[in-house]
């Protein structure tokens, strides 16, 4: 039987209006723009102000839908990547289609930080790969500053708000996602963490007081494994692929800062024209950073190209995508 292959056959982002610069940032808190600049390569990012998660998700797959003349009814199932749930539950993914109007598609979340939405794409494409389905639409959305303590210059100045959409689709020539590698090491929750407001730590006055349901991170341990980890990751997919660094097109790197991936790219040996670079503009939107990538590059990408996607994040999660683009 000729093999099903998963192919991304369309994507669409959304980016709240609000700017945050890091000239206002500076007005908040002890930080520069120099610092911010010279240490991540983050000018800007958007905060979103009328609404929540599932809302900047919600956008981007509407926009998705009308830019490729697809009836809402038609999609099979969402997978929605984020760690800034709307609620504990029910899932942001089924609030998604409903304010989208999926009303035939079923839908969950995954929760992988930084390396959603290569976790949802992997396995979003099992269910096209199957035979099971015709269309999966896979966000990563994420509303960071709705767990971001905007007096902590250590994490504030990195985070923002976005939403990235890519729809799945059935290929009969071989296009489209063509291996991942993915990992976990749950040891790494000391290092990045959303201490409050789950199991382990229930809300209470203390945990308020405490400041513990922000996002609390050890910058310099989450680098030392961001860089080694997301650069590995990425050279062995080349390595089980058989590719070389001519063979590879483009790399889309989660943008969590430009020394990582500069890192990353120099351990492919990719020159910095093949790799896509948002991150000065938008910050580190989690999950949305992936799709984000994609769609502001997507009018330079060709049928064909190969395609590296990696990322690294809290869990700690990491891993990486080959596919080759479709249109
Ligand atoms: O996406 C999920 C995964 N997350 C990541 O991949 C993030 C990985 N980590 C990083 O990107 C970097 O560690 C950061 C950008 C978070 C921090 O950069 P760094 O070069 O590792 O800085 P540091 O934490 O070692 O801090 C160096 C200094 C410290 O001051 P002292 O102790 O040397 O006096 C900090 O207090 O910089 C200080 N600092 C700041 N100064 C001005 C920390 N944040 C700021 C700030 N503005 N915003």
């Amino acid at each position: 039987m000729e093999k099903i292959t998963a192919a991304i056959t369309g994507v669409q982002g959304y980016l709240p209006d609000y700017i945050l610069t890091n000239e206002e940032l500076s007005k908040k808190v002890d930080t520069s723009d120099e610092w911010i600049t010279s240490r991540t390569g983050i000018k800007e990012r958007r905060i979103m102000k009328d609404g929540c998660t599932s809302d900047m998700a919600a956008r981007a797959v509407k926009g998705l839908l009308e830019k490729m003349n697809i009836d809402p009814m038609d999609i099979d199932l969402i997978i929605v990547a984020t760690v800034t749930a709307d609620y504990p539950f029910p899932s942001t993914a089924n609030l998604v289609a409903d304010k989208a109007g999926l009303k035939k598609a079923w839908s969950f979340d995954v929760n992988a930080a930084c390396s959603g939405f290569i976790y949802a794409l992997s396995t979003g494409s099992q269910f096209i790969e199957t035979g099971k389905y015709k269309k999966v639409i896979v966000v990563g959305t994420d509303m960071m500053s709705s767990i971001i303590d905007y007096t902590d210059r250590a994490t504030c100045v990195i985070f923002g708000d976005g939403a990235g959409a890519v729809l799945l689709e059935p290929n009969h020539e071989g296009m489209g996602i063509q291996d991942f590698m993915l990992h976990s090491d749950g040891s790494g929750v000391q290092y990045l963490v959303q201490p409050a407001g789950g199991a382990a730590k229930p809300a209470s006055h203390e945990t308020v007081d405490e400041r513990l349901h922000y996002v609390k991170q050890e910058g310099k341990q989450v680098f030392k494994f961001a860089v080694t980890n997301m650069a590995e990751v990425s050279a062995q997919i080349m390595e089980r692929n058989n590719l070389t660094s001519e063979d590879v097109d483009w790399l889309v790197p989660h943008q969590a800062n430009l020394r990582i991936i500069d890192a990353t790219a120099q351990r492919m040996g990719l020159p910095n024209e093949k790799v896509m670079i948002n991150i000065q503009k938008y910050g580190n939107t989690t999950a949305g950073t992936l799709p984000l990538c994609l769609w502001d590059y997507e009018s330079q990408l060709k049928k064909g190209d190969n395609i590296i996607l990696s990322a690294f994040g809290g869990g700690f999660t990491w891993g990486a995508v080959y596919l080759k683009w479709a249109y």
